[in-house]
């Protein structure tokens, strides 16, 4: 686990450990008093009703009734490792973050997820898959929270709850556990076009990862790095693994899941307790920081857009090495805490809306989570620097603050240093600043710019660079996904948009399901880039 070091939290001068000496040679209750026997409750004779005053049983038996806490709203089903990352010291010219130094080492600790289903779910069922990173830098936490596929259902945050409601289980039947097979899934996305792309990579080989070790992970949104100049850049942050993109076959998937629902998080284990470490590179694609954020005609704030490689290279910038299991799954891949806002300086957020509502998402949700306000204190959250976050109080607080006054400036806590006229320059050189962005001076409004009108160019372009096996694995995965459709004219209007994507695809699935193929209401587009675009490369300098 993280250590303990550096953070605010401890007990007074001279106070034992709070660790729980589970190998101790005695039992005690939850107050160190030791006791004889945990085994049989207090009674009015052997056989006799049991005595309310048996403080024992009662204490044993609340902590148990309160051993639970609630899992994550979304991606409550994961494993996790701990590691390092290691910088290639090729990204200062884009971020002045410590993390990307050459050589630097950085621990981490990664958690991966599906989505949909809950805690005890099938790890082989298709979904999306989170790839989350919590690097304990010198300059505080930076959390990389990603995911497998490149981009998402939504455009805008205040969807995120619609989209989450279509996903999980019917409210009345509370099925399907774990899948997309089903009525208010395809009714979301068919109604809302924008989910067309990222569906698509769920029905593709993608759905179904072989292994946590063998799958991408992707930033999605744009982030906004800066250097030490206060030069800034927009950036894409990429995950490739070292062993390959792998997938299961639907057949396999189907199996396994039953033969062995916990197949991910034993293959992460395992290969970790053998020594071969899964690894990663870190890549980042580059753009230049322009006022409207496009790059050749993509919206860079569209977070259902992708930049394709080929115009936009991914360039390595470090590499994350997985090299512990946990030893406490509950302390470690339960409590962790990511959050989109936890950056370092060199690496900020831009305008993308849903960027924007997952800012505000993460704490909320981990304030109910992990039972108020104080979890940054739990070992697995704490930063491996020191903390003088000035906050105090509160549920769960482990720390016993020293000082009168928690605020800044004053003058009775050893100086004042925040006092105007201080020199701050050697403290305060790595503070983190937020880009000074512009602004526009704009009308409040509920509408999306028209730059995230096009729904189907950029999935009919991943139809296209399919090979023919695995466009038969994306028709066969649409068909038995909508073959679970109770609901006719949920299938009929998911049709309507494959026939915009691809006329193949839609006669394919149609006639699967043994329905007309109908006819686009757009037409196709195939967005092959320009040799133009092609020339076009990031202002990232080669290593
Ligand atoms: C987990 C909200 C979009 C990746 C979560 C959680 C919430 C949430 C509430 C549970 C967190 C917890 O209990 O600790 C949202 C909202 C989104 C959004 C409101 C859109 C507005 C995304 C996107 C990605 C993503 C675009 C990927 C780029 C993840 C991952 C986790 C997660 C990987 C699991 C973190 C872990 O392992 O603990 N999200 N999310 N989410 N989200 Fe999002």
């Amino acid at each position: 686990g993280a250590p303990a070091t550096g953070t605010a939290t401890g007990a007074p001068t001279g106070a034992p450990p709070t660790a729980r000496a589970q190998q101790s040679a005695y039992l005690t209750n939850a107050t160190g008093t030791r006791l004889r026997d945990t085994d049989h409750s207090l009674k009015a004779g052997s056989r006799g009703p049991t005595l309310l005053q048996d403080h024992h049983l009662r204490e044993k038996i609340t902590h148990f009734d309160h051993e639970r806490i609630p899992e994550r709203v979304v991606h409550a089903r994961g494993a996790g490792a701990h590691g390092v990352f290691e910088g290639y010291g090729t990204a200062t010219s884009v971020s002045m973050a410590g993390v990307f130094a050459k050589g630097k080492e950085t621990p981490v600790f990664v958690r991966f997820s599906t989505v949909l289903g809950s805690r005890g779910s099938a790890d082989t069922v298709r979904d999306t898959r989170g790839f989350a990173t919590k690097f304990y830098t010198d300059e505080g936490n930076w959390d990389l929270v990603a995911n497998n596929i490149p981009v998402f259902f939504i455009q805008d945050g205040i969807k995120f709850p619609d989209v989450i409601h279509a996903g999980k289980p019917h409210p009345d039947r509370e099925i399907p556990q774990a899948q997309s097979a089903h009525d208010t899934f395809w009714d979301f996305v068919s109604l809302h076009t924008e989910a067309q792309h990222h569906t698509m990579w769920n029905m593709s080989d993608r759905g179904i990862p072989r292994s946590y070790r063998m799958m991408e992970g992707f930033g999605v949104h744009t982030f906004r790095c800066m250097n030490a100049e206060g030069g800034t850049s927009l950036v894409k942050f990429h995950w490739k693994p070292k062993l390959g993109v792998h997938s299961l076959t639907w057949e396999e998937a189907q199996m396994i899941g039953g033969i062995d629902p916990d197949f991910h998080r034993r293959d992460l284990y395992d290969a970790i307790e053998a020594g071969a470490y899964p690894e990663w590179e870190l890549g980042v694609q580059v753009f230049p920081d322009e006022p409207d954020q496009m790059f050749a005609g993509i919206d860079l704030l569209d977070p259902t857009k992708i930049v394709p490689e080929e115009i936009a290279p991914v360039q390595p910038i470090g590499k994350l090495t997985l090299n512990a299991n946990p030893t406490n799954f509950f302390a470690e891949v339960e409590q962790i805490a990511f959050h989109v806002g936890h950056l370092v300086p060199g690496i900020d957020v831009t305008d993308d809306p849903l960027l924007q509502t997952r800012l505000f998402s993460y704490v909320d949700t981990q304030l109910s989570r992990l039972g108020g306000p104080n979890y940054n204190q739990i070992p697995v959250n704490r930063p491996h620097v020191p903390t003088n976050d000035m906050f105090r109080d509160g549920f769960h607080q482990h720390a016993v603050h020293s000082g009168v006054a928690p605020y800044k400036p004053n003058s009775m806590d050893g100086g004042c240093p925040f006092a105007a006229g201080t020199d701050l320059s050697e403290e305060q050189t790595r503070a983190f600043v937020e880009a000074a962005v512009t602004v526009a001076e704009a009308t409040k409004v509920r509408e999306n710019p028209a730059s995230y009108d096009d729904h189907y160019s950029q999935v009919r372009q991943f139809w296209l660079s399919m090979t023919p096996v695995e466009k038969e694995h994306i028709i066969r995965a649409y068909t038995f996904e909508l073959g679970k459709c109770y609901e006719q004219a949920v299938k009929e209007r998911q049709l309507q948009s494959l026939a915009n994507i691809d006329p193949v695809l839609c006669q394919e699935v149609a006639t699967g399901l043994g329905l007309p193929a109908p006819e686009p209401t757009i037409p196709l587009q195939d967005l092959e880039p320009s040799p133009a675009l092609s020339q076009i490369k990031g202002p990232f300098p080669p290593d």
